[in-house]
């Protein structure tokens, strides 16, 4: 793209901006001014363009790609009224820092109201896309981009004057959510709901009733699995902790396991999708708004195919313990829809520049992070993993523990085990990874600001991820797509 093709794009967009959309902060709901949130947009986009192929940016599970040759501009500083009293910084780091906390005042400048980077990664794309496809016939000039720490996301934004519509029909309603869906690719391929009772392709349609229990009580279930090359990987030993939740959750299935197995592998070929992974739910189903789900006649399942372009992780990432309360064992060692806790562990971890959180237990034992577990390799060589009475007990850590002998047997590793490990021993080790699906092996380098052993990823975790990543590339729990 020339200069001034480029140069012209980003003077559309910008006046776009100014006519069409009111930038609002989701967390106080002021305004942004419009040159900020455009300004985000572009450091987003030229940091995506440098990163494509950073794991954390994959792994969100966003399906936009990066969006390489649609960046909007380069400037290089963000403009001056943006900075409160931050003098022009020097490195790039610092300058999203003291740009992006120019927007709430009470904020101090190290804790950015907008990251850019992170676990999350999801972000900028869809503003991008939007931008150029569709910026000129928005819904309507009440569009708001909302910014969150996370996404720049488009919206519509209600007055309090405002008359709400009213769709009478089922068929307006459906319109206007395929109206919302027009403008950008569709994120998911293929939704399953036994509700329905069958497949849905159409995003509008992936949809769950008000009533689910699941969605106002929280009385549900979940798992996943890792869809690599076309095979579902580990789908069985998933469908076996999937049952066990539900079981510990009180919440029934309205088919047997092979019925469930059966959809699952027949929505991902409708989905023609062959790299992301599943996730999908038992709820106690729709029927009231009681407490109890004793009104509910009959469980629901849904599930949904969620395409990412993942790759093996061999970068190390940051740790920090979290002040967040843990589940109790209860709820922690079932998969259950109430994840506030993991949520406000992740946020807090990202707030403070982490890749993820620790959780340590009232005894000082080391738990689990907000989506993964945790592995050591002690100064004695030993692979250690805390003990899963009362954390989930990860199918990826539980494999990982089935293949580390492997290593003990090439004389890297002298053991391999798990047990209650106290976190002062966990700081001791030589090498730290977080461990779960679609990582498979992520080393930690750094854990509340100090190093592990010399704070550089080690050959015995990524020995291990190897290991874990040619399990899921050609291993035998492999369940083969049959797409059509
Ligand atoms: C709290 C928690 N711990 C551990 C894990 C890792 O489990 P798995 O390896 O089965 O993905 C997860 C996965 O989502 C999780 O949510």
């Amino acid at each position: 793209m020339t200069t001034t093709r480029l140069l012209s794009l980003t003077r559309r967009v910008h006046a776009s901006f100014r006519f069409f959309c009111q930038i609002r902060c989701v967390r106080c709901f002021q305004d942004v001014p419009n040159n900020l949130a455009l300004w985000i947009a572009e450091q987003r986009c030229s940091r995506k363009t440098r990163e494509d192929t950073r794991e954390d940016t994959t792994k969100s599970g966003t399906r936009w790609g990066h969006p390489g040759r649609l960046k909007l501009s380069h400037s290089a500083y963000p403009p001056r009224s943006l900075y409160r009293s931050t003098p022009r910084p020097r490195a790039s780091r610092r300058r999203e820092q003291s740009t992006l906390s120019t927007h709430h005042a009470r904020r101090p400048a190290s804790r950015p109201l907008i990251k850019l980077q992170g676990g999350a990664g999801v972000p900028l794309a869809p503003l991008l896309s939007y931008s150029y496809t569709t910026l000129h016939s928005l819904p309507s000039p009440r569009s708001v981009l909302l910014l969150t720490d996370q996404l720049i996301a488009m919206g519509s934004y209600v007055q309090a004057e405002d008359e709400i519509p009213v769709y009478e029909s089922g068929a307006e309603a459906l319109q206007k959510l395929q109206e919302k869906w027009k403008s950008t690719a569709a994120p998911f391929p293929a939704m399953y709901s036994s509700v329905l009772g069958g497949i849905v392709l159409d995003p509008a349609m992936m949809v769950l009733p008000i009533d689910d229990h699941m969605v106002h009580r929280g009385h549900g279930v979940f798992d996943t699995a890792m869809l690599l090359d076309g095979h579902l990987y580990e789908l069985d030993p998933h469908l076996d902790r999937f049952l066990r939740s539900a079981a510990k959750a009180k919440v029934g299935t309205p088919f047997p396991r092979d019925a469930l197995r059966s959809i699952l592998v027949q929505m991902t070929a409708a989905s023609g999708c062959r790299k992301g992974s599943i996730r999908y739910w038992l709820s106690s189903g729709p029927g009231d708004f009681l407490l109890s789900s004793s009104g509910c006649p009959t469980p629901a399942f849904y599930a949904v195919v969620i395409p990412s372009d993942y790759d093996q992780c061999r970068h190390g990432v940051k740790a920090v313990t979290t002040s967040v309360p843990m589940k109790p064992p209860l709820f922690a060692t079932s998969k259950n829809v109430n994840y506030l806790p993991n949520v406000l562990s992740i946020m807090d971890a990202e707030e403070r520049g982490a890749f993820a959180s620790v959780w340590v237990d009232e005894q000082g034992y080391v738990a689990e992070g907000p989506m993964v577990n945790v592995a050591f390799v002690t100064p004695a060589g030993e692979l250690v993993l805390p003990d899963f009475d009362k954390i989930l007990s990860g199918c990826t850590a539980k494999r990982l523990l089935a293949l580390a002998p492997r290593l003990v047997d090439a004389g890297l590793l002298t053991g391999v085990g798990t047990k209650h490990i106290t976190v002062d021993e966990a700081k001791t080790s030589l090498e730290m990874a977080f461990v779960g699906s679609g990582l498979p092996v992520l080393p930690v380098v750094e854990w509340d600001g100090k190093p592990i052993g010399e704070g550089k990823v080690g050959k015995l975790m990524l020995a291990l991820s190897d290991l874990l990543w040619e399990d899921m590339k050609s291993g035998p729990d492999r369940v083969a797509v049959p797409y059509k």
